[in-house]
């Protein structure tokens, strides 16, 4: 889909737009917005409103084929709440108007709505919200079906912008692709069987990635894990014939001694649990054990479109996690990178596993900020469900600006996470009689016992952790990845940019 920028000026006078259709908003005591009074100098919307077809509640819609005295095939009336419109209002706005459009025999369309009049948001985020929209009522997940799903005529949309604001709504467009683009690979990638998402394909697509985008870009095979003594990385990845890979992507764009933002992805491709094998119902799901990665890839992608001047690196442990003669059996016990040891009381523990060498190699490059992303534990989805993601940081004064920043990246992308504490008392539960500590903390929080197992190796750099069991990706009709927390990701980047 292309989207585009209209200058609102005398030349472009909505009257005389030819498109398919116009979108333009109506709030909720029936009053027009000033886009829609200046298009009804023939009375066309006036006459609407008399019909007491719409009321203005944001959602309420109400289309015109044929507007007389306009150029345009057809006027879609969009309810937009109260004035000045809410953040919430906006959004449900948008998504009606979108499920009216698709089906309809239209080709392009011009949204001439008042952006930048929200309550508490700016033109950027308006564009934002309607591109966000648009991709997850349109992402098809069809790839390997030999009948394509049903899709949309829509090909162009146009934002309808006075010519004061053209630069901040080109540059907000351009970031908004750039997003909804990101989380696309990393659903296409989530979405993909473990049979095919291989982590050699992982590794491809990143190879892909550095090529189109010239990142940095190596990838190590099992003998150079081996020789760095990742031995907990390793131990998961040998229970499989699949060849384990280590990726590590680099975009050094900023200033040449700037500390990175490195980016740690969980990519398991499949995760049958190993030894202690997870029940057969919905074990389907754990082809999604590599979102983590997957939005590492995803943010790598719209690092690149974006060209962003800052340093930062991706670094993906992937493997499988099977039952086999070679795998982890309970009670193992494998010296980590760090050289600290672990007691393997369940191999279906493994995403910390993979995790803490990732982590203990992301110290040589003495990052400004590391954070690792792994769809982690069930525990996080009984204590946050489908709704946030998990944010774990340690809780001191350099943390909470962090977790303050990831915080309000998130709210403005809509890809909400709640905080959730990390402190020393939790530690005890990893207690082990026979190594530095179990991978397995018993049934009490056990997100935050897994989020105090990878702290262990965290203490070198400032560190957060975002558990998105819950959020990755949805269970049941609509199964499939969600392509989060790739907003977040981008936008927390784009953030520190401009601070
Ligand atoms: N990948 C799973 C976590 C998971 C489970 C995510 C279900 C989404 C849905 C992870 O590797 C795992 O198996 N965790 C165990 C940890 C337990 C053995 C301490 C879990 O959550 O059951
Ligand atoms: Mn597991
Ligand atoms: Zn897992």
């Amino acid at each position: 889909m292309d989207f585009s920028i209209k200058s609102a000026d005398k030349k472009n006078s909505l009257n005389t737009i030819k498109t398919d259709c116009i979108v333009i908003g109506i709030y909720e005591n029936g009053k027009p917005t000033d886009e829609a009074i200046e298009l009804d100098a023939n009375g066309i919307v006036t006459q609407a409103l008399d019909s007491g077809d719409i009321s203005g509640k944001a959602g309420s819609v109400l289309l015109v084929g044929s507007p007389a005295g306009l150029s345009a095939k057809r006027l879609l009336l969009l309810g937009l709440g109260k004035k000045p419109i809410g953040e919430k209002d906006f959004r449900q706005a948008i998504d009606t108007a979108i499920k009216t459009l698709k089906p309809l025999n239209i080709g392009d369309v011009l949204i001439a709505l008042p952006f930048n009049t929200l309550s508490n948001r700016d033109l950027s985020w308006s564009i934002y919200c309607i591109l966000s929209e648009f991709h997850s009522q349109l992402y098809r997940s069809d790839a390997l079906k030999n009948q394509k799903e049903p899709s949309t005529k829509i090909q162009k949309v146009s934002f309808y912008i006075p010519s004061e604001d053209m630069a901040i709504a080109r540059e907000a467009l351009h970031r908004a692709k750039a997003i909804t683009d990101g989380m696309t690979l990393a659903q296409d990638l989530g979405n993909l069987p473990a049979n095919i998402c291989t982590p050699t394909y992982l590794a491809k697509q990143a190879k892909t990635l550095a090529q189109t985008y010239k990142f940095g870009i190596e990838i190590l095979d099992r003998k150079q894990i081996e020789s760095l003594k990742m031995g907990c990385f390793l131990s998961v990845a040998k229970g499989s014939d699949e060849p384990p890979k280590f990726i590590v992507l680099k975009h050094m764009k900023g200033k040449s001694k700037e500390a990175p933002v490195i980016l740690v992805g969980k990519g398991i491709t499949f995760d049958s649990g190993g030894i202690s094998l997870k029940p057969g119902a919905s074990m389907d799901e754990m082809k999604f054990d590599m979102c983590g990665a997957a939005s590492v890839l995803g943010t790598f992608k719209a690092i690149g479109e974006l060209d962003l001047k800052q340093n930062v690196i991706g670094i993906i442990p992937a493997c499988e996690n099977l039952p086999s003669g070679h795998a982890n059996k309970p009670g193992d016990i494998v010296t980590s990178m760090s050289g600290q040891t672990v007691e393997i009381l369940n191999t279906d523990a493994e995403g910390r596993l993979i995790l803490c060498d990732a982590l203990t190699y992301a110290e040589k490059f003495n990052p400004a900020v590391v954070i690792d992303i792994a769809t982690l534990t069930g525990a996080c989805i009984v204590a946050l469900g489908h709704i946030n993601s998990g944010l774990f940081t340690r809780l001191d004064e350099q943390h909470d600006k962090l977790a303050g920043d990831l915080i309000a990246a998130a709210k403005s992308s809509n890809d909400p996470v709640w905080r959730m504490p990390i402190q020393d008392a939790y530690q005890d539960q990893l207690k082990s009689n026979f190594a530095d500590m179990a991978n397995i903390g018993g049934q009490p929080a056990g997100c935050v016992t897994a989020a105090c197992f990878l702290e262990r190796f965290t203490r070198k750099f400032v560190w957060a952790h975002l558990d998105i069991a819950g959020t990755a990706w949805k269970s049941g009709p609509s199964k499939g990845a969600t392509g989060r927390p790739v907003p977040l990701l981008c936008t927390y980047l784009i953030q520190r940019e401009n601070h």
